[in-house]
């Protein structure tokens, strides 16, 4: 059976963008953000953002009236509030403008903003429900050249797949930064399982509207090194258990298959041959640990309820992020990778 091209993607198999309140529960499954995950970005803040980008930046604004912040498909928020937290201690007064165009996921955000209160004194946010396209068009349109919004920082943190033009909205990113100002993207890498089944069933990739493209972090550094920017970067290892999504009777474990298939509801509405290739192939492209070795966050991912003296099977999830400033000297191409 061939696999690749939309043939294989039957009318019942809706890609999950084009439902993108679903999307936002399937992510929010699969993100798992309630735990290990979550400390995972608080680590790679406190050791990568904070010296890369936000020390630079206090030297750069310190004193300022309003720094203003970018968020670009925020999602729940988590991640963006993980920032906040640590830009509110140096920032009296913080604009944060979010561009999201599920209602899930901006309600969530506002839910968390509550919650975080008492740690985000001085920061007011507003939500655009728009998508990253419609928000450069109309800033393009509004104003030319150096009158166009600026912002301190600009994040798209794992949301940059659904961007048209890659090179062009890297380009309206760092346009919209201040002199100084610094942009934060992360995408996920060629190993990680995401990108590993979009490569190999091209036919989850989906079509374009609204758009979803295979794009792993080497898009970004190739985009960033054709536009000569000058960037930093850093991987981030994540390995999550993967067992649930091999019981069909864990509802968490589809939304984790629905996340990685881009299908809303695979299991039920992929025909039988399909659902056994793609599960086949995930499976194969996991690495399994015995319990003992099986790290923290790994322990944290969705569990399968099965033996706990099997194997566990994990889902690489391996993220890089990039760090671009804008200074007069941009042309200048200084690349400097950090690696853990
Ligand atoms: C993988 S999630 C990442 C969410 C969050 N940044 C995080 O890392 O947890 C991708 C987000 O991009 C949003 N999105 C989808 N299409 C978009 C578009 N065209 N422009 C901006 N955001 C988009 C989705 O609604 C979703 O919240």
């Amino acid at each position: 059976m061939e696999m690749s091209g939309e043939k294989m993607r039957t009318l019942e198999m809706k890609p999950l963008v084009s439902d993108l309140d679903y999307y936002a529960e399937a992510y929010r499954v699969y993100a798992g953000f309630s735990g290990q995950k979550l400390k995972t970005y608080q680590k790679w803040t406190d050791d990568v953002f904070i010296p890369t980008a936000v020390d630079k930046l206090h030297g750069s604004f310190q004193g300022a009236e309003e720094f203003r912040i970018l968020g670009i498909g925020s999602g729940g928020g988590e991640i963006d509030v993980c920032l906040l937290e640590r830009l509110s201690s140096r920032y009296p007064s913080i604009t944060n403008t979010v561009i999201e165009p599920s209602t899930e996921a901006i309600t969530r955000y506002t839910a968390l903003l509550q919650e975080k209160e008492a740690n985000l004194q001085g920061v007011k946010t507003h939500f655009k429900q728009t998508t990253i396209q419609e928000f450069c068009a109309e800033t393009k349109k509004a104003s030319t050249g150096d009158s166009r919004p600026k912002f301190h920082f600009i994040h798209a943190i794992q949301s940059l797949y659904y961007s048209d033009d890659l090179n062009g909205t890297i380009w309206d990113m760092f346009e919209m930064l201040e002199e100084g100002g610094a942009m934060l993207i992360i995408l996920m890498t060629d190993d990680h399982v995401l990108y590993r089944m979009l490569d190999n069933f091209p036919f989850l990739v989906g079509q374009k509207t609204p758009s979803t493209t295979k794009l792993s972090s080497k898009d970004i550094t190739k985009a960033l090194e054709q536009l000569g920017l000058a960037y930093t970067s850093h991987t981030v290892n994540t390995r999550t258990e993967a067992s649930s999504c091999f019981n069909p009777e864990s509802e968490d474990g589809n939304k984790v298959l629905d996340f990685l298939t881009n299908t809303v509801r695979f299991r039920a509405n992929a025909p039988p041959e399909i659902c056994d290739k793609v599960l086949g192939f995930l499976r194969a492209i996991c690495p399994s640990s015995v319990p003992d070795e099986t790290t923290d966050e790994a322990r944290e991912g969705v569990v399968g309820g099965e033996d706990k003296t099997q194997k566990k099977l994990l889902f690489i999830r391996d993220a890089q992020s990039v760090i671009v400033f804008r200074q007069g000297t941009h042309g200048a191409l200084q690349k400097s990778a950090m690696k853990m």
